[in-house]
């Protein structure tokens, strides 16, 4: 079955889909994105993740190319196309085409291209029933990370590295030592008195719709949670720690740079809120 992709007003097959060669998103950076998880057919977190792509967009002063409605219209419509059961769905927004200067163009129209992406759940489900070890890493990304926009290079090379040094993924440090987040999820631990942590959502962190849902879990679940910083140090001597994110959901850490986390498998809690987060999202129905 062919797979579609969606650019600039036209469905498009995947293989054929293309952008300009000076948009502003592939020269500068100037363009941001939003992934949501699909399960069972259903988007999770629709609207969370729409109304930081708002966020995000007025933060770079980026007009919407479409209202929220007719969005939801075209994404339903590329998860049909697709057959959208289990995966992803990606959009990227950029400022749009324009002769490169480093100035925002007089007139410009914004870019969008979404595409979906079938994949079998197997593979997340076995790394959260296992869980995954992290390496720690300076934290040298630029000061608004808190802006889902596609410079994501310093954390693209914190991946690789970590890969490479035989870990899962990393987590950053920041300069007082303290966790700020993964290379592409949230960070939590457990700590060693039993309060679930996570950091407060500053300029520091992106501020993952996930993570949002996962604190309104873990309160409606009656888990003691602070949303405060937590060090490289206090991680080590967690009780538990774990990752939330689109593409993980809540996945459990079980060694940080090789310190066993509690007893080195799978804590309890991450899998109570991966559990309860699944089942509350593919029972929601999607909103037409
Ligand atoms: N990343 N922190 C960073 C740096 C991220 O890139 C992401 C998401 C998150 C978690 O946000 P959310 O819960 O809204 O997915 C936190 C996406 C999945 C990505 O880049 O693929």
């Amino acid at each position: 079955m062919p797979r579609f992709a969606y650019v600039d007003g036209q469905f498009i097959r995947h293989r054929d889909a293309t952008i300009h060669v000076e948009d502003r998103g592939l020269q500068f950076g100037d363009a941001v994105y939003e992934v949501w998880a699909v399960r069972k057919g259903v988007l999770f977190d629709t609207s969370g993740h729409l109304a930081r792509l708002a966020r995000s967009l007025a933060a770079l002063r980026i007009p919407a190319p479409m209202s929220d409605q007719s969005l939801m219209v075209v994404i339903r419509e590329l998860m049909a196309r697709n057959r959208l059961k289990d995966g992803l769905v990606y959009l990227q927004i950029s400022r749009g085409t324009a002769r490169r200067d480093h100035p925002f163009p007089a007139r410009v129209v914004p870019s969008l291209i979404l595409t979906a992406r079938s994949m079998p759940t197997g593979p997340a489900d076995t790394r959260a029933a296992l869980g995954i070890s992290v390496q720690t890493c300076p934290d040298n990304r630029w000061g608004r990370v808190d802006i889902k926009t596609v410079n994501l290079l310093p954390n693209v090379l914190a991946k690789q590295a970590a890969l490479e040094a035989g870990f899962a993924d990393a987590w950053f440090v920041d300069d007082q030592d303290m966790v700020t987040e993964g290379t592409a999820q949230n960070a939590w631990i457990l700590d060693s008195s039993g309060v679930l942590r996570t950091r407060p959502a500053t300029q520091a962190i992106l501020r993952g719709i996930t993570r949002d849902t996962i604190i309104k879990t873990a309160q409606s679940l009656g888990y003691r949670f602070e949303e405060k910083a937590f060090s490289r140090g206090e991680a080590y001597e967690a009780q538990e720690a774990f990752i939330t994110s689109a593409t993980s959901f809540v996945t459990p850490v079980i060694t940080i740079d090789n310190h066993p986390i509690g007893t080195g498998r799978p804590g309890d809690i991450a899998r109570k809120l991966r559990e309860t987060y699944l089942d509350q999202q593919t029972s929601v129905k999607n909103p037409s």
